[in-house]
């Protein structure tokens, strides 16, 4: 006689994590990183490693006398060991040493996990030690101090990390929500200008599949955008991160267990594109160009009305971000197509927009709708 028996195992864990925008987050009286840890833990020390993009220290040379000045007037601070100072862009998540170099650290350094990984820096650092942090003793703490546009106002605030490994980006990582997140305005004013327009995409897209309004906005400050002014590129971040953060709360699927991605919008060119294109293309000026690309495609298949599309490429040239890059034409882009649906893990899903602001999944694109896109855009705006 068989005695087949089924248990079930259920629990839920709940999330919360603070996010703040500030100027100038290790100034001596700015309260803001001292309190965030002391919420988190209000009994034990604020024991923490701290990971630097070395791109931020040129940017301020001063930032690590700044941090032992910031250490030593709040008394629930401690540093378990000198920051470590990794290489900043994409070139740190495309060698598993710097993952390897980062975990020995910590372990050597004891960091346990009652401490934090305090990680400064661009998408690519806050991507490859968020993934180093969460795999040691199986997930260190870790508080993000995005200082790029793009990590500031999308991948910052959201609960993923990953490294580049065989030939694809991203496919190497966890979902690992932070402590805390600090916004600080003020490494933006030493960010490069391509990275700062760059970073003005992600906001598009999110503007594109979520919030009309918020298009609205971007239109009427385009000029002010595009002059890097300093309001206007602050509130641009602020409601940017916050419609992530709301998306990532309500979407129902934190951790991405169905194959909907509309905050992936654009991206599985984009992703291939950054690849093709050698990281010749930082992930923004991708996105900017898959977008144009899968706007195009919607108009190509009677989804969206062509003076939608239009006003997104307006947008986009007018913030001088790309619509065209040669690779488009050069490789197999839809090579693309076939990796995202690996990604997802089930059926190909594609958001597509339907007008600004709102959009549908489709399940499958047309090679040829493709491919007469790319011609469309390679036509007006190589
Ligand atoms: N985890 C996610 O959910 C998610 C989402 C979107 C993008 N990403 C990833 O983010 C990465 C792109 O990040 P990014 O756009 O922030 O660029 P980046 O991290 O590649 O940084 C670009 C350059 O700016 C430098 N830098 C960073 N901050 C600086 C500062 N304040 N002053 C001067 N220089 C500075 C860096 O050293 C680097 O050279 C990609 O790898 C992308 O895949 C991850
Ligand atoms: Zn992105």
């Amino acid at each position: 006689m068989r005695a087949d028996r089924e248990y079930t195992q259920r629990f839920s864990v709940s999330y919360e994590y603070p996010v703040y925008f500030t100027d100038d987050v290790f100034e001596t009286g700015n309260p803001i990183f001292a309190t965030a840890l002391s919420r988190i833990d209000p009994v034990r020390a604020g024991r923490s490693f701290f990971v630097i993009d070395e791109g931020v220290i040129e940017g301020r040379p001063r930032l690590l006398e700044q941090l032992a000045e910031y250490v030593e007037v709040h008394p629930n601070l401690e540093l378990s060991a000198p920051a470590m100072v990794v290489p900043g862009g994409e070139g740190v998540k495309g060698d598993p040493r710097y993952v390897e170099e980062l975990q020995r650290a910590l372990i050597d350094h004891h960091v346990d996990r009652h401490s934090f990984v305090v990680i400064v820096g661009g998408g690519a650092v806050l991507d490859m030690a968020g993934f180093a942090a969460a795999t040691c003793h199986r997930g260190l703490r870790t508080v993000r101090i995005p200082t790029t546009v793009l990590s500031q106002n999308d991948s910052g605030v959201g609960v993923k990390n990953g490294i580049n490994a065989y030939g694809a980006k991203n496919v190497l990582g966890t979902f690992s929500p932070p402590c805390a997140v600090i916004d600080d305005i003020a490494f933006i004013r030493t960010l490069p200008e391509r990275d700062r327009r760059a970073g003005l995409a992600e906001a598009i897209k999110v503007a594109l599949i979520k919030d009309r309004a918020f298009f609205e906005w971007l239109e009427r400050s385009a000029d002010r955008l595009d002059a890097f002014d300093e309001d206007a590129t602050a509130e641009m971040i602020r409601r940017s991160a916050a419609l992530h953060l709301e998306h990532i709360a309500t979407s129902g699927d934190p951790f991405e267990l169905g194959s909907a991605r509309p905050l992936d919008y654009g991206h599985w060119a984009a992703h291939k594109l950054e690849i093709l294109s050698g990281h010749r293309l930082r992930h923004g000026e991708a996105v900017a160009i898959g977008m144009a690309l899968d706007a195009r495609y919607a108009v190509t298949s009677g989804l969206l009305p062509e003076r939608e599309l239009m006003r997104i490429c307006g947008l986009l040239e007018r913030l001088h971000l790309p619509l065209f890059d040669e690779a488009l034409v050069e490789a197999d882009i839809l090579i693309g197509l076939e990796e995202f649906r690996e990604h997802l893990g089930g059926e190909l899903t594609i958001f597509m927009l339907t007008e600004i602001g709102r959009g549908i999944d489709v399940h499958q694109m047309d090679q040829g709708a493709i491919e007469s896109s790319i011609r469309w855009l390679d036509g007006r705006y190589r």
